[in-house]
């Protein structure tokens, strides 16, 4: 409970980032979820009035449509986006994303944003990422199970992500999700470019995407606003 005041703090902070005639990234989560519910506030007062979104997932179009949001395709650069993490690293705005099963589409749209911003609650923050969570990685569901024995050919363990009764999650892609566990003896930026670079590999959740601030939010539900200190067009950097 106390955690969604803090999601739900940071996901209204993010929205005052919003301006009219923005083309906007929804992330996918439960705390994307809030800045979606927000954004949809503002419209409905009348306080934006074009704004149009690109989704991460079906899960957050859906979300979006019946709250009154106009989703497109994405098609070219967007203006911003805001998504939430499941670690974020500081000081280097590194993250793990992924656990909700839509990096691939999360990084695209990342990529995609001039602004590319972040929304958690405080108990993502860490010093180094892949010591709590598994690194999610998207593969092909053709010959799935020889990418995955490669993958445990790296020395990492690894697990397919299943539901409670067994099926392999599938993503919007159609295709499974590997968990890697990192842990404290491996670097997971350099297990990421490993698992990258095999054939069959999508995508991992490894995010080095610029990020141009993180909203932290805590359960009284305060907002810290952490800006990256340089980023390639100059913006941040305070
Ligand atoms: C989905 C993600 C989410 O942003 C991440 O899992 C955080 O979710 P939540 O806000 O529910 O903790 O990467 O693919």
């Amino acid at each position: 409970m106390s955690r969604d005041v803090a999601k739900l703090a940071a996901g209204n902070a993010a929205v005052a980032l919003v301006e009219d005639g923005m083309t906007v990234g929804l992330g996918t989560g439960s705390t994307a979820a809030m800045f979606v519910d927000a954004l949809a506030e503002r419209v409905k007062r009348h306080e934006l009035r074009e704004v149009t979104c690109v989704a991460t997932s079906e899960l957050v179009a859906a979300r979006a449509i019946a709250m009154g949001l106009k989703i497109v395709e994405l098609r070219d650069q967007i203006d911003i986006a805001v998504d939430g993490a499941d670690e974020v690293a500081l000081p280097e705005f590194r993250l793990i994303k992924g656990l909700g099963g839509a990096l691939v589409r999360e990084k695209i749209v990342a990529e995609a944003a001039r602004r590319f911003v972040i929304i958690v609650d405080s108990e993502k923050l860490v010093d180094r990422l892949g010591i709590y969570v598994p690194l999610p990685v998207e593969i092909v569901s053709f010959g799935a199970e020889r990418t995955y024995r490669r993958i445990l050919g790296l020395g990492v363990e690894a697990r397919f992500r299943s539901c409670p009764e067994g099926r392999k999650v599938i993503s919007d892609n159609g295709n499974p999700i590997v968990d890697c566990y990192i842990g404290p003896e491996r670097d997971v930026a350099g297990m990421s470019g490993l698992i990258r670079a095999m054939t069959g590999v999508i995508e991992t959740g490894y995010f080095d995407t610029d990020v141009e601030r993180v909203f932290v939010g805590d359960d009284e539900g305060n907002v810290r606003q952490l800006v990256a200190p340089t980023r390639k067009d100059g913006v941040g950097g305070c």
